[in-house]
């Protein structure tokens, strides 16, 4: 296209964009979205504050003229917006676009599955914590049913949106003990399991370091159970290590943002569903997008904007997340239901 890509302070491109179309949930993970915290009476946005499908088209055409590729949309849980097929259709055909992919808690799968695909998604993850009923129960807040989320994963797998992952995070002394089931089920089945290090994301969920199950000591467990050989990234910045099962059974993913963190090549923009972009997952702040499209910005106006957020980009949270941690008690960091995952 000719234009100059942005690279950020320590030379990273911008090559994902990860899109949350809906704040709201219909579950309520503890570590995520407490109950207690997100009542009735929580103010979720409003609709007129939520960026249209028209801006979102907007906005990530501006982003993929810098140099995005792959585009992840997510919520809260992104299924709660409607229509959302006739965005992902609109998404699809923007030239440039090589990769279209959702995440979803999985119980409004079963009806969408096939809409979805046919309006040309590429592939789906499933966050899905446990298959023990009880300890599925405690992790989604008592929310949804175990059933409707693996029908769910059985319409997305014959609807054929190919390769499904299923995102478990693992947290001590909740569903650690319970992970053998997860990797049984789906083993063989061509469905890529990953466990994801339990993060201190946001300021709510009472993360402590103690609560994190490192993925090395996963790894150990499950293969010692089914032999394990690890296998080369997929692509550069992807965020699991990935591993095959040594009987050919397929792979298994571990996401170690906690214990070996990949910010290195970290390049992902976020946008949340108000328009706000940030630059990190951990990010305290971001910038308005949103209001300034509203205001009547042109698109160079705009692409100028976000190139020169990203080129300042100085941001490698999970790096320095113990020296963070210590000096900033206070900050007010952005919360996971609010930019996705
Ligand atoms: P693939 O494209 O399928 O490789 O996945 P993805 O890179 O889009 O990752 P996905 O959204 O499935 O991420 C899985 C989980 O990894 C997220 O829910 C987060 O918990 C974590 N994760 C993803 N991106 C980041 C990141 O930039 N920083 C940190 N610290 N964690 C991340
Ligand atoms: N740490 C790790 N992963 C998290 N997710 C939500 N909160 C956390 C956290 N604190 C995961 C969800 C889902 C994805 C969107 O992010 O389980 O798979
Ligand atoms: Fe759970 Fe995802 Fe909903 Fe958060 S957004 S409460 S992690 S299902
Ligand atoms: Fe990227 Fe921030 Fe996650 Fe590091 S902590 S990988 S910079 S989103």
């Amino acid at each position: 296209m000719g234009v100059p890509r942005p690279r950020d302070t320590f030379q990273r491109p911008l090559r994902d964009l990860r899109i949350s179309v809906m704040d709201r949930c219909n579950f309520r993970c503890p570590y995520c979205m407490p109950r207690e915290q997100f009542h009735d009476a929580y103010r979720f946005l409003k609709s007129t504050e939520r960026l249209s499908f028209e801006e979102i088209v907007r906005l990530t055409r501006l982003f993929v003229h810098l140099g995005a590729r792959k585009l992840r949309l997510t919520g809260g849980e992104p299924l709660l917006r409607a229509n959302l097929a006739d965005l992902i259709g609109d998404l699809t055909t923007i030239p440039g676009v090589e990769d279209v992919a959702l995440t979803t808690n999985g119980v409004l799968l079963a009806k969408h599955a096939a809409e979805l695909k046919a309006a040309g998604l590429h592939r789906i993850t499933v966050s899905l914590d446990s298959l023990e009923p009880q300890v599925f129960a405690r992790m989604s807040g008592g929310f949804g049913g175990l059933d409707e989320v693996l029908d769910g994963i059985e319409h997305a797998q014959r609807a054929g949106l190919a390769p499904i992952k299923i995102n478990a995070v693992a947290q001590r002394g909740v569903n650690d003990h319970a992970i053998m089931s997860l990797v049984e089920r789906f083993r063989g089945t061509g469905v890529i399991v990953r466990f994801i290090e339990y993060m201190d994301v946001g300021n709510r969920n009472h993360w402590q370091p103690e609560l994190v199950v490192p993925s090395k000591e996963l790894v150990a467990r499950i293969g010692e159970r089914w032999p394990l050989v690890p296998l080369e990234r997929n692509y550069r910045g992807e965020v699991a290590a990935r591993y095959a099962f040594a009987d050919g059974q397929g792979e298994i993913g571990f996401i170690s943002s906690v214990t070996q963190p990949f910010c290195g090549d970290c390049s992902r923009a976020r946008l949340s569903s108000d328009g706000i972009l940030y630059t990190c997952l951990f990010a305290t702040h971001g910038t308005s997008l949103r209001d300034v499209l509203r205001a009547g910005a042109t698109d160079e106006e705009l692409t100028d904007l976000i190139r020169r957020i990203w080129v300042a980009r100085s941001d490698r949270y999970s790096e320095l997340r113990a020296s963070l941690r210590r000096s900033s008690g206070e900050q007010r960091k952005i919360e996971m239901y609010y930019i996705g995952g």
